[in-house]
């Protein structure tokens, strides 16, 4: 385990005591005006310890018009920054990263919230469509704007004292929509051959650098592959991380979207996932060739397979689920047991259904640990009821909260 515990310093000065990431899981644990509060310090306590050489927060979004979830994070100029400096601080002597994101199209239609894309392409769920309105096309001004958001989360989340953003531009979400040949049919300078799709990302990096200061960290969370015919693929991922060299401290490897759920193992065209580091054969070439350390996230449970990854070139791994269901799993890794945890199963037919559950069962857990208690995590079709029933609640507060704000059907 000699290379997990070799500690890494980043582009921005910053060293990280280890290789092992505690990756972003969406907590869904807002309080009143979209805020943290006391159970989101709890859990992060809790992988302060854990052994983690680098914590990264579940997405927050930049504009509280356009969420995920009704029960995200929202860090704007109206945010109580008292609350995410206790955030920021609870983990202690690990470093906390904030990742920061827009959900684009992503907006589920009962949100009421604004569903914006780089084209009128709504989100193809097949029979579950509906569920997400068709999104208004951005304007240069919703460009700006969007720009702006992001600059202003970052320096509020440095102001805070978070000790970097991961910038979300992978799963479908805004960003991710910009790269997509599939979402993204512009014509003009946002638009068309990828040096295009990507101005969005590169722009965003840029003016983040602009408006903090010194040894903040700047990641990117970017697809591999969103394993869609015609999508952003592999190559994209290379030329775009050859972009990044000089911009960022790392990048991170993950892939799919909600079309295509490749983080839950199932992918729309198709092509049969590892059930470990499932997408290390497909990145690994990457790890050759790349100037910029690159961290890649996705199925990994045991010391072993991160010991392997890290082992095929890359610079730091990811760990999500596993993470959640056991947050101490980075120090029984790094003291050199081979520990592991089964993820979550679910025997739901419907693949959708399926991941939603799953998700469901770690979304428990996460909240478990936010309350004081240790629950294991539940089996996921009971989570996925119990969850249902949380998020109404939160989606009612939402809605009453943002009341008026103009959105679009
Ligand atoms: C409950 C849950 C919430 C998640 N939320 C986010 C998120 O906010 N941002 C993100 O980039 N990925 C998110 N992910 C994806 C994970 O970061 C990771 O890429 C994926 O789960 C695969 O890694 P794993 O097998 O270690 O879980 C989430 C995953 C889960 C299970």
């Amino acid at each position: 385990m000699a290379l997990m515990a070799s500690p890494l310093t980043l582009r921005s000065g910053t060293t990280l005591q280890n290789r092992v990431v505690k990756a972003a899981m969406e907590e869904q644990l807002a309080g009143a005006g979209q805020q943290p509060d006391e159970r989101i310090e709890r859990l992060y306590r809790r992988w302060g310890t854990g052994g983690a050489g680098l914590v990264i927060t579940g997405h927050v979004m930049v504009d509280r018009r356009a969420l995920a979830q009704p029960g995200d994070i929202v860090l704007d100029k109206a945010s109580d920054l008292a609350a995410f400096r206790r955030w920021a601080s609870a983990a202690g002597a690990t470093p906390v990263w904030m990742q920061i994101n827009h959900p684009g199209r992503v907006v589920l239609r009962d949100t009421g919230g604004l569903a914006l894309a780089p084209s009128a392409t709504r989100v193809d769920l097949g029979a579950l469509s509906s569920l997400y309105p068709t999104p208004k096309p951005m304007t240069k001004a919703d460009i700006d704007e969007v720009i702006e958001q992001f600059a202003t989360t970052a320096f509020l989340a440095q102001k805070a004292g978070f000790a970097g953003v991961e910038i979300h531009a992978a799963h479908g979400y805004l960003l991710s929509q910009f790269l997509s040949p599939l979402v993204n049919r512009r014509d003009d300078e946002w638009g068309g051959p990828l040096q295009n799709r990507a101005r969005l990302l590169l722009r965003i990096i840029d003016v983040v650098h602009a408006r903090v200061g010194p040894g903040f960290g700047i990641a990117v969370k970017l697809n591999s592959a969103d394993f869609q015919r015609g999508g952003f693929d592999i190559d994209d991922a290379e030329r775009v991380i050859e972009w990044l060299r000089d911009r960022v401290d790392f990048v991170e490897l993950s892939g799919g979207s909600v079309e295509a759920l490749a983080t839950s193992g199932y992918t729309a065209d198709d092509r049969t996932l590892e059930r470990e580091a499932y997408f290390l054969d497909l990145a690994g070439r990457l790890a050759d060739k790349a100037a910029v350390p690159l961290m890649l996230t996705g199925g990994i449970r045991r010391g072993e397979i991160a010991k392997r990854v890290l082992d095929r070139g890359f610079a730091l791994v990811g760990v999500a689920t596993a993470l959640a269901q056991d947050p101490e799993l980075p120090q029984r890794w790094l003291a050199g047991e081979d520990a592991a945890v089964a993820p979550p199963r679910s025997v739901i037919r419907s693949k959708i259904v399926r991941a939603a559950a799953v998700q469901a069962a770690i979304t428990g857990r996460l909240h478990a640990i936010g309350c004081g208690k240790d629950s294991p995590t539940r089996p996921p079709t009971l989570a996925l009821v119990i969850d249902r029933r949380r998020r109404s609640l939160q989606l009612a507060r939402y809605r009453r909260d943002s009341a008026g704000t103009s959105v679009t059907a």
